[in-house]
Parts: C-alpha cells; sequence; structure tokens
C-alpha cells in the first residue's frame, strides 16, 4: 500500500481511478470532462505527488517550477506538446505518454476524413439538411478518385504507417514520405518512398500529416508550402493544428492552390463555429477525435495509470518521454 497522492485533472475512464484505488493510491478525481483553470490546476498539484494530466493541461515552465515535487507526470495522450519536457528534465520529473494503443483508431479518422473529403460528403450532407436534393445531377456533387494516386506521408512512424497500409489496401496507393529519420522498415513493408520536404509538397495527391508538434514543425504548413502542393491535392491533419496556418489553409483553398482538406486538428482549438472553413465544400472537419473510442480511450486510461503505478512500485514506467533522467 501507498499513501501517494495523484490527481487526475479531469473525469478520465473509470479504469484510470479503479487501477490507482486498488494500487492503495489516495486519488483525487473530477467528475468533469473540462480542464480546470491554470491556477487551480496549479494549486491542486502542490497537494498531490503524481499527475495524470492531458493536452489542454499546461504543464509549462512555471507550472513544473511551482510543482518541482511531483514525483512523476502521466500523460493521457501519446503527443505531450503540452508539457515543457525540458523544464521536467531539469527539475529531475519522469512523464509518460500513451503511444501504440491509438495507433488503429487515429489512423481511422485520417484515412476516413481522406474518403469524406475527396467525396465532399460532409458538405453533401449539409445540403440535404438545407433542402438542396432536388433531382439527380450527372455533372454536380463530383469528387475525385484516390486510385492509384499518391500519398505523402509527413512523419512515417506507427500512425502514419498505418495510414499508408490503409491507403495501400483499399487504393494501391504510392507511398512517399518525408521525416527525420528514414523508416527502413515500412520502405521495405510498403515499398514507400523517402522524398525531400519539397518533393512531399510537389508529388503528393493527398499529404497526410502524422509529425509531432515541435519547433521544427510548428507553421510548417503556411502558404508557401500550400503554394508548392498539387491544386488537385486533398490536405489532412490528424497531428496537431499548430503545424498548419490556418489563415493560409483557408487562402489556398480559396484561391486552388490545394483542392481540399480534411481536419482532426485544427488551429485554435476548438474551432469556432463560424470559421469559414465549415462552409467549405472540399473540406470535412472534426473535433480531434483520432483516439475517441471506447476501447482506445480505456487502453489509454490503463496505460496512463500503469505508468504511475509501474513508476512507484519499482516496476517501471511502460511508456516514458524522457528515460534519460531515471539512469
Ligand atoms: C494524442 O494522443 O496525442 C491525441 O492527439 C489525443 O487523442
Amino acid at each position: 500500500m501507498t499513501n501517494k497522492k495523484v490527481l487526475l485533472t479531469r473525469r478520465f475512464p473509470e479504469i484510470a481511478t479503479q487501477m490507482l484505488k486498488q494500487a492503495g493510491f489516495l486519488v483525487t478525481t473530477r467528475d468533469t470532462e473540462e480542464p480546470m483553470l491554470q491556477d487551480e490546476l496549479v494549486a491542486q498539484s502542490k497537494n498531490h505527488d503524481a499527475v495524470l494530466c492531458t493536452l489542454s493541461d499546461k504543464i509549462n515552465t512555471d507550472y513544473i517550477w511551482q510543482n518541482a515535487h511531483l514525483d512523476v507526470i502521466s500523460q493521457f495522450a501519446v503527443g505531450y506538446d503540452n508539457i515543457d519536457i525540458y523544464e521536467a528534465n531539469k527539475q529531475g520529473i519522469p512523464v509518460g505518454y500513451t503511444p501504440d494503443v491509438l495507433t488503429d483508431a487515429t489512423a481511422d479518422v485520417a484515412f476516413g476524413l481522406m474518403v469524406a473529403t475527396s467525396r465532399k460528403m460532409f458538405y453533401l450532407h449539409k445540403s440535404i439538411i438545407a433542402g438542396n436534393w432536388t433531382y439527380f445531377k450527372p455533372n454536380s456533387n463530383l469528387g475525385i478518385e484516390l486510385k492509384n494516386k499518391t500519398l505523402g506521408v509527413l512523419g512515417l512512424g506507427r500512425i502514419g504507417t498505418e495510414m499508408a497500409k490503409r491507403c495501400r489496401g483499399a487504393y494501391k496507393m504510392n507511398v512517399i514520405y518525408h521525416n527525420r529519420n528514414r523508416n527502413a522498415e515500412a520502405e521495405k513493408q510498403l515499398d514507400a518512398e523517402y522524398v525531400s520536404f519539397d518533393e512531399l509538397l510537389r508529388k503528393s495527391d493527398v499529404l497526410s500529416l502524422h509529425c509531432a508538434l515541435n519547433d521544427d514543425t510548428k507553421g510548417l504548413f503556411d502558404h508557401s508550402a500550400f503554394k508548392k502542393m498539387k491544386p488537385t491535392a486533398i490536405f489532412i491533419n490528424t497531428s496537431r493544428g499548430l503545424v498548419h496556418n490556418e489563415a493560409d489553409l483557408i487562402e489556398a483553398l480559396r484561391e486552388g492552390e490545394v483542392w481540399g482538406a480534411g481536419l482532426d486538428v485544427t488551429n485554435p482549438e476548438p474551432m469556432k463555429p463560424d470559421n469559414p472553413l465549415l462552409q467549405m465544400e472540399n473540406v470535412c472537419v472534426v473535433p480531434h477525435i483520432g483516439s475517441a473510442t471506447v476501447e482506445t480511450r480505456d487502453e489509454m486510461a490503463k496505460l496512463a495509470a500503469q505508468n504511475i503505478i509501474g513508476f512507484y512500485n519499482k516496476q517501471g514506467m511502460a511508456h516514458i518521454v524522457n528515460p534519460e533522467i531515471l539512469k
């Protein structure tokens, strides 16, 4: 038994609380999914030994300074751009995260957005609600086909690879990619070709983002990047909204520099209801639901809880962002 206190920053799937309580932790949880105000998050964390948090919790420099006593931070997400890892390292705080378990669910959303965008499905759904389904029109409502087209992946890691597998299986798409490091295994499995970032922009019929948000990728898809893309290309973002510049994307779509866009992440989040993207024919937007299946969210909750339990019982954290600090 331990008397360590764990703060869950909002209501997570119940299994996380159950596992932590069973392991003897004193758990503070909330009965809302709404994020805490920053002051409250900082203040509450001061009375706890560990924190289980997620994307919109700002675990920034100030937070970590004020909570340098924390033994462990466990993130419920694969991305951890909300956490100042540099500062966590300085304070010697290990940070857990939840990779792998959300790979398929997120690749499904990228693939679904690609298909839905290519056939204007969200817009046409809205047009029925608006009473515009009148008669069969041979030259209207036309989308574009995906068969034998080229999929460009920025970030051919776990999720990018699953997206590429789906695209090859369903549409025999040719796969090109750009990464910081080459992915030899995926090149073999998918016959994927490594290309420069510029080539990725110029050659992709569908360009799908699966990269992390960092200083190199922030704002990478701006006016100059969209201008280099094919006017028939579909842009898919299920990584982080800050990788694209939304005003530039809107302009590129209006000017016909890219054909369409499917977004699971936006910039900012949440997207405002009056965002022009929501009215565009060739655009599909969903509210950051990449990992949102019952099964996946339960698995993420288990991993996030297990990272805390493993840290304290010395079995180790199965998924840790900064393992070097434990050495
Ligand atoms: C993640 O895990 O980083 C996703 O964006 C949240 O589902």
